[in-house]
């Protein structure tokens, strides 16, 4: 699952019996070479869709970490990127490693749930990090990224279709959630990563709570599940225009 450069099981061990702040500013330096990092097949067909629709002016990678999807946000902007952030480790790799050709780059850090930015990006992505949030937090969390949009301005991110109940990739996700589950029972401060709270249907009812309308789109490089539903669908998350 990792790879030699990657952290070793006690490394993995005191990261994940931290804060979600301080195990990313632990595991920053490896963060790159595991499979946490969103891997380059999915930003890619991010960006291909994204290109499709825009471009776009300014944009945002919400909770960036070493800066995976500042990339997609350099192909499909023109006029900034911003990568945003709360561990100081992870904005530090991506600041050095993350130079992309195109529009500038600026890093900031900050959380999720309080950004400090006004109304100024057309396009908020963001990548991998939904399942840091408790699904009470989401309501919050969607407030936030419409209040940092402008008019007509665009939230987007890919959502992977769960496995099928039963399926080998079930049982691995309900494990992990479980010895999440239990370890925030017994030790602080908690750190939050579930991979079954951030589902279609009520995201897409959040979205919309929160004033976007909601547009999916497959992304056809993952192909479709035996039923026919896509593997990864884009969802296009968007602030009515300006009048
Ligand atoms: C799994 S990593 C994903 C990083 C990157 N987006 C990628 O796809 O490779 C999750 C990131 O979310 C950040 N994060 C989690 N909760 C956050 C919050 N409340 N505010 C800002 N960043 C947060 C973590 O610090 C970490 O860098």
């Amino acid at each position: 699952m990792f790879s030699p450069e990657g952290p070793s099981l006690r490394e993995l061990a005191v990261q994940a019996l931290s804060s979600v702040e301080r195990g990313y500013d632990l595991l920053a330096p490896k963060f790159d070479h595991t499979p946490f990092r969103t891997p380059d097949a999915v930003l890619d067909a991010v960006g291909s869709a994204l290109r499709r629709t825009g471009p776009f002016a300014s944009g945002l990678d919400l909770c960036c970490g070493t800066g995976a999807g500042v990339g997609v946000l350099a192909r499909v902007c023109r006029e900034r990127v911003t990568g945003v952030d709360f561990s100081a480790g992870m904005l530090d790799v991506a600041r050095e490693q993350v130079r992309p050709p195109g529009p500038p780059v600026s890093w900031v850090r900050a959380d999720a749930r309080a950004l400090p930015f006004a109304p100024a990006f057309d396009l908020v992505v963001s990548f991998g990090a939904f399942g840091h949030f408790l699904p009470r937090e989401l309501p919050g969390l969607f407030a936030q990224v419409r209040s940092v949009l402008r008019p007509g301005g665009c939230f987007a991110f890919p959502l992977v279709a769960p496995p099928r109940p039963g399926s080998p990739g079930y049982w691995a996700l309900l494990g992990f959630d479980t010895v999440m589950r239990v370890r925030n029972a017994l030790w602080r401060p908690p750190f939050v990563m579930y991979y079954r709270v951030f589902r279609l249907p009520d995201v897409q009812r959040g979205l919309e709570a929160a004033g976007f309308g909601v547009e999916l789109q497959p992304l056809p490089e993952f192909g479709r599940r035996p039923d026919g539903s896509p593997r990864v669908r884009l969802v296009m998350a968007r602030l009515p225009a300006p009048k």
